[in-house]
């Protein structure tokens, strides 16, 4: 198995940054707070907003087409279960 690693302070390799950003982790913060990637030396983070910007986060056509993305469904939820609550 070829394993490309992004982060080598944590082991954390490209694959599992495709997953996590499949996962809905849109931005390098969101990664690091999946896996830890870049919160030690931080020399990875290039390497991680590259393959985010490569198309891996399924939701950053939405954010880039200024639809409604995870911020407002979470809204969504709450007002349902307001509407249960009446
Ligand atoms: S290589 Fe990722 S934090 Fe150091």
């Amino acid at each position: 198995m070829n394993r490309v690693y992004v982060c080598s302070c944590f082991g954390v390799t490209e694959q599992q940054v495709k997953q996590h950003a499949e996962n809905g982790a849109c931005t390098p913060r969101q990664i690091a707070s999946a896996c830890k990637a870049g919160t030690d030396c931080g020399s990875c983070v290039r390497r991680i907003q590259a393959i985010l910007g490569r198309g891996a986060c399924p939701r950053r056509e939405l954010v880039d087409g200024g639809r409604p993305v995870l911020s407002e469904l979470e809204g969504l939820e709450e007002f349902e279960k307001l509407e249960e609550a009446a």
